[in-house]
């Protein structure tokens, strides 16, 4: 037995995930399957706990909004970063109590502004448009809405520009520079009750620097709003924090999040002689790697590329298509042979981009084989669809050498799902 990353395992040549063979896993509930390792959930998120002892965790549930996910982050003690009224009708139904969650959205509707007022959670408001909407809902309602503003702080994360949130041409925040008007019209406002302050750069950041960054602007402006008389309760940090996709590669750790923004934080507020909470909303680190796609090999093509042709396509995992992201290999079944070829998977969906891994040394592959790609945690299985006709796969969760199915695999029937035919096309 040996590890070949993290909590994964190798045992007579087979992957094995929280204490379970991959190759069983494939045989007992078909593939394509997402298999989470719960301990590993539990880890890492006790790896955020302890590196921020006194800030509380909000999971940001779009990386995984998994109800069984969600069930044992809320058992942790965890928080919830939404985005949605689904997101928050979920995080609530695991758990997830309602003054640890905060609502985020660039472009919420009426309906959720409602909602977030109605069962009493935090408000991340995203605009002056939104402020006012939101002030009208909590008056008709009689309730007082607990609001931060999303700032936009204009700081490069340096990651891949379709994830980078917090430059000033982003969609998301209010500009550095409007944020004091805001805070002092929103204290005027009925039904609003302005009491935190909130961020987010954007996600898969490998160096810290632009969380220390994002923390120097971000304390510059607490500074000039409890200088406006309102009492700042919390600061939301957001997240962000990336994860080691390759093997080997160095990333930082929660700690290292921490050394980047807490020695700051904690002299600044000391000095101004206020003591808000500090919220962090971590996604990726806490499930990214938790979770392995499992794929069977339909078919094998030598042709430009020595194709190997597996049943998952990126309707499952739409990441290496959306971000040219790179997800590790394994050949579950072979896991401890010697590579000897090179080969490039590929989904079967009908667009060349449907590509999981290009030019891998892997052991000898033949029809029939399972493929593992791993860290498929975050934003896998979250951001999957029924493309091209496909349902979407189950999704296993285990724990000790025992594996339960946390949400049953699709079938044609679900294709159909709500559609209707009008009457006169019966
Ligand atoms: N808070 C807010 C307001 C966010 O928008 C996000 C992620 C997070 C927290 C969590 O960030 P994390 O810790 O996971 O980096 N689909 C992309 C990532 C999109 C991230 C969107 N926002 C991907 O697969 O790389």
């Amino acid at each position: 037995m040996f590890t070949i990353k993290n909590h994964l395992e190798v045992r007579n040549d087979h992957l094995i995930i929280g204490g379970v063979d991959t190759t069983e896993l494939a045989k007992q509930y078909g593939t394509p399957l997402y298999v989470t390792n719960e301990s590993r959930v539990i880890e890492n998120f006790s790896a955020y706990r302890k590196a921020f002892p006194d800030a509380d965790i909000y999971y940001a549930a779009k990386a995984n909004g998994s109800f069984a996910i969600l069930r044992v982050l809320a058992k942790q003690g965890a928080g919830a970063d939404v985005f949605s009224y689904g997101e928050l009708y979920i995080a609530l139904l695991a758990g997830i109590p309602r003054e640890k969650i905060l609502f985020n959205g660039n472009s919420k509707t009426d309906f959720e502004l409602q909602k977030a007022v109605e069962l009493g959670v935090k408000v991340s408001v995203d605009s002056h448009d939104e402020l006012h909407t939101l002030s009208k809902i909590a008056e008709n309602a009689g309730k007082t809405a607990q609001i931060a503003f999303r700032v936009n702080p204009d700081v490069s994360p340096k990651t891949h520009p379709k994830i980078a949130t917090g430059l000033s041409s982003s969609k998301f925040g209010i500009p550095s520079g409007e944020v004091v008007d805001i805070y002092s019209e929103a204290s005027q406002l009925p039904g609003i009750s302005p009491c935190g302050i909130h961020c987010h750069i954007g996600s898969q950041i490998l160096d810290t620097s632009p969380f220390t960054e994002a923390t120097h602007k971000m304390m510059d402006l607490v500074e000039k709003v409890v200088g406006l008389g309102i009492d700042l309760e919390f600061v939301d940090m957001g997240s962000g924090l990336g994860i080691p996709y390759k093997k080997g590669e160095k990333t930082p750790t929660p700690r290292d999040h921490a050394n980047a923004i807490l020695p700051l934080f904690n002299e600044r507020t000391e000095a101004l002689g206020i003591s808000p909470k500090l919220i962090l909303e971590p996604g990726r680190y806490i499930v990214g790697d938790t979770t392995i796609l499992l794929t069977r090999v339909n078919t094998m093509k030598k042709a430009a590329k020595n194709f190997v042709g597996v049943d998952a396509g990126f309707n499952l995992l739409i990441r290496p298509t959306m971000y040219d992201s790179y997800h590790h290999a394994v050949v579950a079944n072979k896991a401890a042979s010697k590579p000897e070829e090179t080969y490039t998977i590929v989904g079967p969906i009908c667009e060349t981009g449907d590509i999981f891994a290009k030019d891998r040394e892997l052991p000898r592959i033949e029809k029939g084989d399972i493929i593992a790609l791993l860290d498929a945690g975050a934003y896998g299985f979250s951001m999957s669809s029924q493309y091209n006709g496909r349902p979407r796969c189950a999704e296993v969760l285990v724990k000790d050498g025992d594996s339960d199915v946390i949400r049953s695999a699709e079938d044609v029937g679900d294709l159909m799902g709500k559609q209707k035919l009008p009457a006169r096309l019966m």
